[in-house]
């Protein structure tokens, strides 16, 4: 399996129920939380859904509505501290648990979850 075939593996509904169980855990999470307060968290869950359906083999309907992705410069306005990523990664790893998508479909978006939320960091 490459990383373009998990749209196809996983379909519309493997990324919603990955995405629904992430941001479940948001507003509630003593680290995440306060960075989404005040914010559009529904829009903020179609939005990152939106980006993995399209990075991951899927339609390119979040670039049609948000452009080029540009995911470090976008997160620049948060304080993503080391803390904030191991954060986030640790919600991302409680969702995927919850989903039944194939092991290797899991390892692949993993993988990927570990580096480019390393890649977030922009406080120390
Ligand atoms: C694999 C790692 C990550 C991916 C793929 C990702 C993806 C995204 C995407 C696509 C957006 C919407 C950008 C836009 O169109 O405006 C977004 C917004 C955001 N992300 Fe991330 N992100 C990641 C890691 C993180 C981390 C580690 C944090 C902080 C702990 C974080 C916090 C936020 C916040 C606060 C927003 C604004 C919410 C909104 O869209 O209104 N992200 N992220």
């Amino acid at each position: 399996m490459e990383e373009q075939d998990i749209y196809s593996v996983i379909g519309e509904g493997g990324f919603e129920n990955l995405i629904a169980y992430f941001y479940r855990q948001v507003p509630d999470d003593e680290i995440l939380g306060p960075l989404y307060r005040g914010r559009d968290l529904a829009g903020a869950e179609q939005r990152l859904r939106e980006f993995l359906i399209f990075r991951f083999g899927g339609p390119a309907r979040y670039v049609e509505h948000r452009g080029h992705p540009r995911l470090r410069m976008r997160h620049a306005p948060f304080p993503i501290t080391h803390a904030a990523r191991d954060r986030w990664l640790r919600l991302m790893a409680s969702a995927l648990q919850e989903t039944n998508m194939p092991a290797e479909a899991k390892q692949i978006l993993w993988t990927y979850f570990e580096s480019t939320a390393t890649a977030m960091i922009n406080r120390t």
